[in-house]
């Protein structure tokens, strides 16, 4: 039977985006089986896909990182990153010839089987039969050494990351090297539940439907024998090692995320630019913070005071939370963290709060429209977007006061040189330019109903928008706003 893969692992087999392997599934270049690709169909539209590719390469220096698994048995004999690398593409390879050879012999078989049929009636069967088996077994073993790179490149990426596919959502992540379950959900965009992220509250319980997990961590959270049997682990104490389906629960919606006070710590202050700050801060490993990209939260200093903020970052980027803030006299926060704050400062952190959330529930294509530091909601969104890897198209629109006004440029154009399936579009409001004329422009023979839109911005960049929205009839529920 024709190999089949699912269409993330195909997606990073062969270095695109999900969502560009979709577009040519609906274009009716790949073709689908139960929501899987055909491997040979795949390499057929990709005829140059090699583990050599630079893309692939960098992908893999970030797993093998990881990729050392901690056996509690041999802790003191742990195998070199690159030696456990190379061994591995080495037994990869070794397999795909073994294959090879297997597939020869089974054709050997069913062709002896036709050559006994053809030669029951003659009278020199027998010594017809010899001289055909050892022509076709000479065959066999001639000393063909090529080996099928797909195949050798699918069991490579199929060792280094394991594909988890959670039930009821159907959201699918990659587990690499031997992070735990938790980790990869968390990196790829899922709302999983989670409390201490160290084996102590159990609120990551998760049930294995099938596949292997191994715990990688000591817990002092006990599952009941009860739990065990049916299959139960704690996410954040086990990694996958063979391709899992997993039945755990994610956040919904907003109101299935607590409210959390956390003590988070600065990293880092920026200054993009004259007006807005970046201050990127940590949370402890042991309390991070659940929340939804777009979500805000409070952030008060000790005898400074406090103000209300958006995160600029996704859940999926670990501890690390990002916060812009526009320079305002009249903020004490802002003009503390502008003049007296320094690296490993203490904050503290009171949220989330917001609904401006992505829709998971929609497959549309996403177009984002943020005007100044909007784009502070907006980036969470995106790189949640790009996490879940689901969204075919999307577009960000950017306005500014003037041309150089937007503090984050250089990281827009990135994604835009980076990912087939992002374009960005900067938008001076000096020079009158409007999100709702650009629009249309960049979806060229897209329909404009087809598309979900996300806008931050202030009331009278929203009024415009609307407007550009009721003109073109866009459904009321594939559109979000967020006030600045
Ligand atoms: S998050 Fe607390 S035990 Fe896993």
């Amino acid at each position: 039977m024709a190999k089949r893969i699912s269409l993330s692992r195909a997606a990073r087999l062969v270095g695109v985006k999900r969502g560009v392997l979709q577009q040519q599934i609906r274009a009716g270049e790949l073709q689908t089986f139960e929501g899987e690709i055909v491997l040979s169909d795949l390499l057929h539209a990709y005829p140059d896909a090699q583990i050599e590719d630079s893309s692939m390469l960098e992908r893999v220096e970030q797993i093998i990182e990881q990729a050392t698994f901690i056996n509690p048995d041999s802790i003191a004999r742990k195998p070199d990153n690159v030696a456990l690398t190379a061994r591995i593409m080495s037994l990869s390879e070794n397999l795909s010839r073994q294959k090879r050879l297997l597939d020869r012999y089974q054709r050997f078989t069913d062709e002896l089987r036709a050559e006994i049929n053809r030669l029951e009636a003659q009278p020199d069967a027998l010594q017809q039969l010899g001289s055909w088996v050892d022509q076709a077994t000479s065959r066999i073993s001639t000393d063909d050494d090529t080996i099928d790179q797909p195949f050798v490149n699918e069991t490579f990426l199929r060792v280094m990351s394991a594909q988890a596919t959670v039930i009821p959502s159907g959201h699918e992540f990659f587990v690499e090297g031997a992070e735990s379950i938790l980790e990869a959900g968390l990196r790829g965009g899922l709302a999983l539940n989670y409390g201490c992220s160290n084996g102590n509250c159990g609120l990551c319980k998760i049930r294995v439907v099938s596949g292997e997990t191994r715990r990688i961590k000591h817990h002092d959270y006990a599952l009941t024998e009860a739990e065990k049997g049916i299959g139960y682990v704690l996410g954040c104490c086990n990694t996958a090692i063979s391709d899992v389906v997993l039945e755990a629960d994610e956040a919904q919606s907003t109101k299935d995320i607590p409210m959390q006070n956390i003590p988070i710590r600065i990293k880092k202050i920026d200054h993009p630019d004259a007006d807005v700050l970046i201050v990127s801060t940590r949370t402890p490993r042991t309390s991070r913070l659940r929340f939804l990209a777009g979500q805000r939260a409070t952030l008060s200093i000790d005898q400074v005071g406090s103000g209300f903020y958006p995160i600029a970052s996704c859940p999926c980027d670990d501890m690390n939370l990002q916060f812009h803030i526009g320079l305002d006299k009249r903020d004490p926060v802002a003009n503390y963290l502008d003049e007296s704050a320094k690296a490993n400062d203490l904050l503290t952190l009171e949220g989330p709060v917001g609904s401006f959330v992505l829709n998971e529930n929609s497959s549309n294509p996403l177009v984002f429209i943020a005007e100044g530091i909007g784009f502070a909601s907006i980036k969470g969104l995106i790189e949640h977007a790009m996490a879940l890897d689901v969204a075919e198209k999307i577009f960000l629109f950017w306005i500014a006061d003037s041309d150089d006004s937007h503090y984050l440029n250089n990281l827009c154009r990135a994604w835009n040189d980076a990912l087939d399936n992002f374009e960005y579009v900067p938008l001076d409001a000096e020079a009158g330019e409007h999100p709702g004329d650009s629009i249309l422009e960049q979806l060229q023979q897209d329909d404009p109903t087809g598309f979900d839109y996300y806008l931050c911005s202030g009331d009278k960049i929203r009024a415009g928008v609307e407007q550009f929205f009721d003109t073109q009839a866009i459904p009321k529920q594939q559109v979000m706003y967020e006030t600045l």
